[in-house]
């Protein structure tokens, strides 16, 4: 699935046939696949049916279901950015997309999601409860994996995990209750999304380079990148929950819409729409009784009508060229930036 994002983003980006520059890129191409691979053969190795099967089974059926695996190749990757083999950071990579599968799988019982990866989420396929022990289980074992490092990489690595796990549910429970509020701004958007999304990209970029024994700047640098690709990316997740094609995102399209979710779409909608659209539309979010199909297609009339779909597209280019800005500090070759930015430009032209 990795490999198709990149051929589609090449596809679309690159038409002409450029020769030298589009070797060039499918070289790093083949780099950042290479990465996902060898995550998923160590993912491999570390699956063993363990007992009770009620605990277990929920984990391997999440963690093999598929995903981009962004976090753990974002592990890999800076740990070779500052020139250490990646194979000193499988353990971190391991404990990050661990994490993330967690906070999926409570975050599917939270958004009443019935659809992850293309498959039943994990309370749908068992329960809730179910869910909870599972996920739960999966947070400690994420902790379990930092004990593959020893004395102050250790602690660093943990630091940093702690700190960010903390911040994913601060972000997680502002996302819930904006869903009840009708005065959220945009910059409390932005800060909820930083919290519940872009400080674990950022995290597995710095987790790597901890490993990689990179200068504390340096590590500062490459969190403050993925912080801001993270805002990219959780933009970009809204825009696909809505405008997504359903045969290949893989989610509900039009969860958030059900969900009353105060998205950048949202809320930019009420910010452009006019007095009589932003009637519609808050009119729209606060019915108990409504048709789910009508009110999806009636908001995503809306998004399009109040210009909002095009300016959460220009709002996911600007977080990206942030993060791209922040890049020309960081202390590292000009091939391994372009590593970094080429990523960033294929989670911007994204579909899955
Ligand atoms: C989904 O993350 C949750 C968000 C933070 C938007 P991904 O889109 O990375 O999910 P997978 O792991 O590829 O399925
Ligand atoms: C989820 O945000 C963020 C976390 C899981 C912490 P979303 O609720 O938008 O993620 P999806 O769309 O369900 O993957
Ligand atoms: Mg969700
Ligand atoms: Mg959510
Ligand atoms: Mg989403």
């Amino acid at each position: 699935m990795f490999l198709a994002l990149f051929i589609s983003y090449f596809y679309y980006a690159c038409p002409l046939n450029i020769c030298s520059i589009l070797a060039q890129k499918i070289n790093k191409v083949h780099a950042i696949t290479d990465y996902q691979a060898h995550f998923l053969a160590y993912l491999d190795q570390k699956n063993i049916q363990k007992e009770p099967r009620n605990l277990y089974e929920p984990i391997e059926y999440i963690l093999q279901l598929g995903g981009k695996r962004l976090r753990p190749v974002l592990v890999l990757m800076a740990t070779e950015v500052f020139d250490v083999p990646y194979t000193k950071a499988l353990d971190a990579a391991l404990a990050v997309e661990v994490f993330h599968n967690f906070s999926l799988i409570h975050d599917d019982i939270m958004d009443e999601a019935p659809l992850r990866r293309g498959k039943e989420t994990v309370h749908k396929k068992w329960d809730i409860n179910t869910g909870i022990l599972s996920g739960d289980a999966m947070l400690i074992n994420a902790y379990q994996l930092f004990e593959n490092y020893d004395g102050s990489m250790y602690k660093s690595l943990t630091q940093l995990f702690t700190k960010t796990a903390i911040e994913v549910c601060e972000g997680q429970q502002y996302d819930v209750d904006f869903e009840e509020r009708d005065d959220v701004t945009i910059e409390e958007y932005l800060k909820m999304i930083e919290y519940k999304t872009a400080v674990l990209v950022g995290a597995a970029l710095q987790m790597g380079a901890i490993v990689a024994n990179a200068s504390t700047e340096d590590q500062h640098r490459i969190y403050d990148f993925g912080r801001l690709l993270g805002i990219a990316f959780q933009l970009q997740d809204d825009y696909l929950d809505a405008f997504g094609d359903p045969e290949t995102f893989g989610k509900q399209v039009g969860g958030d819409i059900i969900e009353n979710k105060k998205t950048f779409l949202y809320l930019k909608a009420l910010e452009q729409g006019t007095p009589d659209e932003r009637k519609q539309l808050e009119g729209l979010f606060s019915l108990e009784e409504v048709n789910a199909e009508e009110k999806v297609e009636m908001v995503k009339g809306l998004y399009e009508s109040t210009q909002s779909k095009t300016a959460t597209r220009a709002a996911i280019e600007k977080y990206t060229k942030l993060a791209f800005e922040t890049l020309s500090s960081l202390q590292v070759s000009k091939e391994k930036k372009e590593m970094l930015q080429q990523f960033g430009e294929m989670l911007m032209n994204r579909s899955v």
